[in-house]
């Protein structure tokens, strides 16, 4: 099917609809969906309706410099992309799509270890910085494997996602039988067979494979694409602890960033052992149901940590104003996950890019109008208390 430029949805909203309308529903719910009732994935939008903005006015906003540093990156705006695993099953240009539109969007995009491209593939397709995503697991051998790889493939910053103990409870996925990769099943085919261009796309596609443990299928098992998962999921180790992650630091030798943080007392263990930045995250409601949403964790972990270590902050975001509420109450920047998947689900690398611009556009208007012209100006003092 064609991709779309999407020139005439104006807003991250109007870009969702789309992607709705494009994907076959089992798929769009996983995208969309969180864990068990969901009412984090609710809550991580609601948190910024707590707050509200206090703009200066005449203060000459003439000109406005969105570009900020994180981890000594120069950055156009101070959004970036998360990691999400297989982007193939929105897009068969997914993870390759993503990259592309990061780069022209003048930000970095965090690779997931679960990627259906593999990093050196996507390592390979722009030079603009990237970060890849990974988990410590139980073969520690594997993960040393996957630094190393990420290393020679131009990665940057390493992201630890430390929220996935154990896999999370998504019973949207559940009831719509979805799995990964998405299986055509007898109870299923009516609900593809109401999106016929996603079908056709994923017929006419080699099947998403979780590209980077690919080898390792091929090497152990002997299974095909459908293993890989039980394999994946094999490796999560609920065993893991600050040491472990220690030791990574020492492995990586390179700015470690450590994604899933909600506690004020965690940040300070990561700075502790050595990591640049935490990433206060709750997997976009995806992982415990109940926790607060990121944006409430914000406040107390700033105060905890100073400029100790870099924040930033992923959850929830839509809106310009979300981004801007979030640095005045301490993030150096933000990032987004779903946002950007509507755009690719809708339209390609041009819907990612899409969506980018037209949350890009929004913080660029928001900093006019709330009186900053600079990211280093979006501070407490532009924001009213918690209502
Ligand atoms: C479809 C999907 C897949 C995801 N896969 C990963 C992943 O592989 N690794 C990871 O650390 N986080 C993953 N996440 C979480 C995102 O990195 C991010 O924390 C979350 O999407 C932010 O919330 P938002 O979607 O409201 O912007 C995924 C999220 C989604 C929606």
């Amino acid at each position: 099917m064609r991709d779309r430029p999407l020139t005439r949805q104006g807003n991250i909203w109007e870009i969702r609809d789309v992607a709705r309308r494009r994907l076959p529903s089992p798929l769009f719910d996983f995208l969309d969906g969180g864990a068990e009732d969901e009412w984090t994935l609710r809550r991580n939008i609601a948190a910024y309706d707590r707050w509200s903005l206090l703009p200066r006015t005449l203060s000459d906003v003439a000109t406005i410099d969105t570009t900020t540093t994180v981890l000594g990156h120069k950055i156009d705006w101070p959004v970036m992309l998360a990691p999400t695993g297989m982007s193939r099953i929105f897009h068969p240009d997914g993870e390759m799509a993503i990259a592309r539109a990061a780069a022209k969007a003048g930000t970095i995009y965090t690779l997931s270890t679960m990627s259906s491209f593999s990093m050196e593939e996507v390592g390979a397709v722009t030079a603009a910085p990237k970060w890849f995503q990974v988990y410590c697991f139980r073969d520690r051998e594997l993960t040393r494997e996957f630094l190393t790889r990420a290393k020679a493939a131009g990665y940057t910053g390493l992201v630890v996602t430390v929220d996935v103990p154990v896999p999370a409870n998504r019973e949207r996925d559940r009831r719509s039988g979805m799995t990964i990769p998405p299986k055509l099943t007898l109870s299923s085919v009516t609900k593809f067979a109401q999106r016929p261009g996603w079908v056709f796309d994923y017929l006419t596609n080699p099947p998403p494979i979780l590209a980077n443990v690919a080898h390792k299928i091929a090497e152990g098992s002997g299974g095909g694409a459908v293993s890989l998962p039980h394999y994946v999921n094999s490796q999560f180790d609920p065993s893991v602890t600050w040491r472990d992650i220690e030791w990574m630091v020492g492995q990586w030798n390179g700015p470690l960033i450590i994604k899933g943080i909600l506690h004020p007392d965690d940040a300070r263990n990561a700075h502790a052992i050595g990591a640049k930045a935490v990433i206060i995250s709750n997997h976009g409601g995806r992982q415990l149901d109940a926790v607060s949403g990121s944006l409430d964790a914000l406040p107390r972990i700033a105060d905890a940590v100073g400029t100790d270590i870099e924040l930033v902050l992923d959850g929830g975001i839509r809106r310009g104003t979300h981004v801007l509420k979030a640095l005045a109450l301490g993030a150096k920047a933000c990032m987004i996950g779903r946002p950007y998947l509507y755009g690719l689900s809708a339209g390609g690398e041009a819907g990612v890019r899409r969506a980018l611009t037209v949350l890009r556009d929004e913080v660029r208007r928001d900093m006019a109008l709330v009186g900053a012209c600079t990211v280093d100006e979006v501070t407490r003092s532009l924001i009213n208390g918690a209502v």
